[in-house]
């Protein structure tokens, strides 16, 4: 998560990636939203996020925009979140993560990124298994983040946005805690495949999708107010058992354009090769920003290649700038396979998951579809199971040597060479 950008390394992390983030100096539009908003989720909230303690004295009262964290939780106070009387989000005392980790020790290291490190944990009293973000102090993400997070995802609720179970704020520790996604992020699976890991097929692939694509529409036209993720990519998108996929990662949220206002003005904020042109270009943030990191995503589900790969020729670096022609010549569309299938997917899915990613990652903000269009043509194509037995694995697609594994290692797939 997170909106400060982060050009620290750390070869000491195995996790840690090499992506890049926007930095703020590259852009010098109006609104400086580290100073300014502390949150404007907090301010477009505020009538429904109060402090347990407060509903009770003070209905009225409101979680403070100053980006202090003591507006969401008194220190050590074993309160929390309360929306409409309902618990959102529980306050933790840091010694209850510290049990629930072993003191952070190392084998339960989950990876790391621009806000900490992530741990695996089991919370003592109800046993549950959680994932323990911790803020790094000296990283490049802080307060603004943390409380956008938490009110973002308090207030939310969807089986396609990943649950918020608490945080903690105590001294200088700020820490989230979440249900634990088994299976960890979209981007593991696509470009850092663990070497016993079974490889997605066409039909998980799919429903990751459309689960995503799901999560985002909540975001889009169920929130209220509607709220603009501003942070797609492949390691926010979390998977549990059975690959369902779930959106984390809210600390860049904003939430969209109030009355006849057709834009945000707002600091480009973002990772690379996800972000909007129109939005890089001019600072103006809509809901069609989210469209296309939403068709990035997707492109790299269908091709399996990263939305900026260095290790590319120079014309194949940049996901979209490499499909963009590919896109004009339906002949070419098997080329866009990702090669780890081996012609195992249906060749009409993977012209309509390319024409939906087409349509995403338009150039005019206009011509990019709606969420909920997206979701209507992905429910589509999840629904159409394709069965390996029966169908047979498309001919002329690429096969990469490197990349060679069976999707599924007990079946036996018959390669496009017949090997
Ligand atoms: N709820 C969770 N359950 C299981 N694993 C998680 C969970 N949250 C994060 N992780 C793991 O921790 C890693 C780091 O996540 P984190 O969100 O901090 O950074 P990131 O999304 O990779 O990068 P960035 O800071 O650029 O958004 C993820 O790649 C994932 O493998
Ligand atoms: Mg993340």
């Amino acid at each position: 998560m997170g909106c400060f950008p982060c050009s620290g390394d750390s070869s000491s992390s195995i996790k840690k990636r090499e992506r890049k983030r926007i930095p703020p100096a590259n852009n010098q539009y109006k609104k400086d939203d580290q100073s300014q908003p502390s949150t404007d989720i907090v301010k477009a909230n505020e009538h429904k996020v109060v402090r347990k303690e407060e509903a009770k004295d003070a209905p009225q009262s409101t979680t403070r925009t100053d980006g202090d964290c003591s507006s969401i939780s008194g220190e050590g106070e074993n309160d929390g979140i309360k929306i409409n009387g309902v618990n959102k989000a529980r306050a933790f005392k840091f010694d209850e993560l510290v049990a629930a980790t072993e003191n952070f020790k190392a084998a339960y290291f989950l990876g790391e990124g621009g806000f900490g490190k992530v741990y695996k944990g089991r919370l003592a009293d109800t046993g549950q298994v959680v994932a323990i973000k911790q803020l790094n102090p000296d990283g490049c993400q802080g307060n603004r983040e943390f409380i956008v997070e938490v009110l973002t995802l308090s207030m939310a609720d969807h089986p396609n946005l990943v649950k918020l179970i608490g945080y903690c704020v105590e001294g200088d520790h700020r820490v989230l805690v979440y249900e634990y996604m088994a299976l960890g992020s979209l981007e593991d699976h696509l470009h850092d495949p663990w070497p016993d890991k079974k490889r997605l097929d066409w039909n998980t692939r799919m429903k990751i999708a459309a689960g995503a694509a799901r999560g985002l529409e909540y975001l889009h036209d169920k929130m209220k107010p509607p709220v603009i993720y501003r942070d797609l990519k492949g390691s926010n998108i979390l998977l549990g058992e059975g690959y369902h996929p779930k959106l984390s990662d809210f600390g860049l949220a904003k939430v969209g354009p109030l009355g006849d206002k057709t834009h945000v003005s707002t600091r480009v904020m973002g990772t690379y090769g996800y972000c909007a042109p129109d939005y890089a270009m001019t600072g103006q943030l809509t809901f069609k920003s989210d469209i296309y990191s939403f068709g990035v995503v997707l492109l790299e589900i269908i091709t399996g290649r990263k939305a900026i790969d260095n290790t590319k020729a120079a014309t194949e670096q940049n996901l979209v700038a490499w499909a963009r022609p590919l896109f004009k010549d339906r002949k070419k569309f098997h080329q866009m396979a990702d090669p780890v299938l081996e012609g195992h997917y249906p060749v009409r899915g993977l012209y309509q998951a390319l024409a939906i990613a087409a349509m995403c990652v338009q150039e005019q903000p206009n011509m990019r579809p709606l969420i909920a269009d997206i979701v209507t043509a992905l429910n589509y194509l999840a629904s159409q199971k394709y069965d390996p037995e029966t169908q047979p694995p498309v001919q002329g697609s690429r096969k990469n040597s490197q990349r060679s594994r069976s999707i599924d290692e007990d079946k036996k797939p018959v390669t496009v060479d017949g090997q």
